[in-house]
C-alpha cells in the first residue's frame, strides 16, 4: 500500500499546529512561567523559541521531507552508519515516553471536563475539585487516574486509527480552530474579571533583576519548556513532515507553526493569569497554596465556581484543554506507528493496537506513582528532547550538509532561500553547544 500523504498543505499546518499547541501551552506553560519569575522567564522562553526552536523545528522537517520516512527509517535512508539509525530508536522511545505522561494528564483532564458539565466543578460536590491540598492524592494519582489515563489513550488512539488524512488531518483541521477561537473568547471574559490587571502585571510586566539574580536557572528550564511547547526534539515532527507530499516552503511552514504556537501559548497566559489573581491566588506559592502543576486545575475550578457564568466558562475552558491535548497526544503516537508500519510492515490498526497496550501499562505506572511522575513529566521528558534535538542538529549540520541546504530550499521563497546556509551553521554547531550546555545547568542545578 502506498505511503500516505497530507490532503492538504493547511491541513499539515494544522497538524503541526495540533501536535504543538497543547499541554505544553495551557498548563506547564503559565506553571514554569509562574515558578520562574514571570516575565523575565518569558523573555528568554521567548528568546529561545525563535534562535532554536525554529531552526530545529526546520531540522525535523528537512529529514522528514527528505526520506518520506519515520525517524528511524529516515536516519538508515540518510546514511550507511550503523550508529545514527540509534537515534531513530531513541526518538521512537522518546514517544512513547512523552505519551506515557501526557495522556496521564490527559485524562485528569477529561475528568475536569467530565465534573464541570454535571456541573460538578462548581458546587464542590467532588471535594478534590476545591481542596488543592488533596489534588494530587484523589485525582493525579490512584486508580482513578488510571482509568481516565487509559480513557484518553484510547481517543488518541481511535484518531490515529483513521489514519494520516481521514484521522489526524481531519481531526486536527476541527480541533485547532475551535481551541483558537474558544480561547480567544475566555480571554476577553477573563479581562472582565475582578483584580484581572494584576495578573497582567505579573504575567507582562518585564523585570530584569530576576533575570540577572539566576539567568542560569531560568535557562534551562526555558530551554526545555521551548523544544517541549514546539514539539521539537522527539522525531514527532520529522514523523510529519515524512508524509508531505509536492514541494512547499519548509521555512514558512515552520514559521507559521511557530507563530501560531506562541500566540496560543502567551493567550493561554492571558486567560490563566487574570483568572487567579482575580481569585486572589498566587502562582508562585507551593500546591498545596494554589501554585504548582495543580495549579490550573485547582485553582481555575475554584475560579470558575465563584465567578458569574463561571460554570458554562468552565466547560469552555477544560474542552479546550482536551482538544489541545487530543491533537497533540496524536502525534506523540504517530510517531511509533509510522515505525512499526513502516519497518515492520504491519497494518496500522495492529501498530495502534500493540502500542495502546503498552503505553496503557507505562502511562498507569506513571498514573499510580507520584514520583514517578515528577520524574517523567519533567527532568526526563526536557533530557530526552533536548539530547533528541541535539542529535538531529548535528546530523543534519555534519551528514546532510548541502543535501539540507537543498531540501531547506525546496519550495521556498526568495527570501527564505537565502536563509538556508545560515541556518547550515547555526544549526551543525551553535545550537547543539548551546542545548548541551543548557543540559549541564539544568541537571547541575538542585530542583531543576
Ligand atoms: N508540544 C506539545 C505541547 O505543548 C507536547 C509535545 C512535545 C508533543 C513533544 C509532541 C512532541 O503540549
Ligand atoms: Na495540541
Amino acid at each position: 500500500m502506498a505511503r500516505e500523504t497530507w490532503a492538504t498543505r493547511v491541513g499539515f499546518i494544522l497538524a503541526a499546529v495540533g501536535s504543538a499547541v497543547g499541554l505544553g501551552n495551557l498548563w506547564r506553560f503559565p506553571w514554569m512561567t509562574a515558578e520562574n519569575g514571570g516575565s523575565a522567564f518569558l523573555v528568554v522562553y521567548l528568546a529561545i523559541v525563535l534562535l532554536v526552536g525554529v531552526p530545529g523545528l526546520l531540522a525535523e522537517f528537512v529529514i522528514g521531507r527528505r526520506t518520506n520516512r519515520n525517524p528511524y527509517g529516515a536516519f538508515r535512508a540518510l546514511t550507511d552508519s550503523r550508529v545514527w539509525p540509534l537515534v531513530g530508536v531513541f526518538s521512537v522511545l522518546t514517544g512513547v515516553v512523552l505519551l506515557s505522561f501526557y495522556s496521564v494528564v490527559g485524562g485528569w483532564i477529561l475528568r475536569y471536563t467530565a465534573a464541570s458539565v454535571t456541573g460538578a466543578v462548581g458546587i464542590g460536590a467532588v471535594p478534590y475539585f476545591a481542596d488543592p491540598g488533596a489534588f494530587f492524592g484523589a485525582v493525579a494519582v490512584g486508580p482513578d487516574a488510571v482509568v481516565a489515563h487509559l480513557v484518553f489513550l484510547l481517543l488518541t488512539g481511535a484518531v490515529v486509527l483513521g489514519g494520516v488524512r481521514r484521522g489526524i488531518e481531519v481531526g486536527t483541521t476541527l480541533m485547532v480552530p475551535g481551541v483558537a477561537v474558544l480561547l480567544v473568547a475566555l480571554a476577553v471574559w477573563a479581562a472582565g474579571q475582578p483584580n484581572a490587571g494584576a495578573g497582567y502585571d505579573f504575567y507582562l510586566r518585564f523585570d530584569p533583576s530576576v533575570l540577572a539574580g539566576d539567568f542560569l536557572g531560568v535557562l534551562g528550564p526555558a530551554a526545555g519548556q521551548a523544544l517541549f511547547t514546539l514539539s521539537v526534539g522527539a522525531g514527532t515532527m520529522i514523523t510529519y513532515a515524512s508524509y508531505l507530499g509536492e514541494d512547499r516552503s519548509l521555512p514558512f511552514d515552520g514559521a507559521t507553526v511557530a507563530l501560531l504556537n506562541t500566540a496560543v501559548g502567551v493567550l493561554a497566559g492571558l486567560v490563566v493569569f487574570p483568572l487567579l489573581f482575580s481569585q486572589g491566588i498566587d502562582p508562585t506559592a507551593g500546591p498545596t497554596a494554589g501554585g504548582g502543576p495543580g495549579a490550573v486545575f485547582v485553582s481555575l475550578a475554584g475560579a470558575f465556581s465563584t465567578l458569574p457564568a463561571g460554570e458554562l466558562v468552565a466547560v469552555a475552558f477544560f474542552g479546550v484543554v482536551s482538544l489541545a491535548a487530543l491533537s497533540s497526544s496524536i502525534s506523540m503516537l504517530e510517531l511509533p506507528v509510522s515505525f512499526l508500519v513502516d519497518e515492520f510492515g504491519v497494518s496500522r490498526p495492529v501498530a495502534v493496537g500493540g502500542l495502546l497496550v503498552l503505553v496503557g501499562v507505562t502511562g498507569s505506572a506513571t498514573a499510580l506513582d507520584q514520583s514517578l511522575f515528577g520524574v517523567v513529566a519533567g527532568p526526563v521528558v526536557d533530557t530526552m528532547l533536548t539530547l533528541g534535538l541535539t542529535a538531529f542538529l548535528l546530523f543534519v549540520g555534519w551528514v546532510l550538509g548541502r543535501d539540507a541546504v537543498v531540501e531547506f530550499e525546496r519550495g521556498a521563497g526568495e527570501f527564505a532561500r537565502q536563509l538556508s546556509t545560515p541556518w547550515l551553521l547555526v544549526v551543525g554547531v551553535l545550537l547543539p553547544v548551546f542545548l548541551l550546555f543548557t543540559l549541564f545547568t539544568a541537571l547541575g542545578l538542585p530542583g531543576v
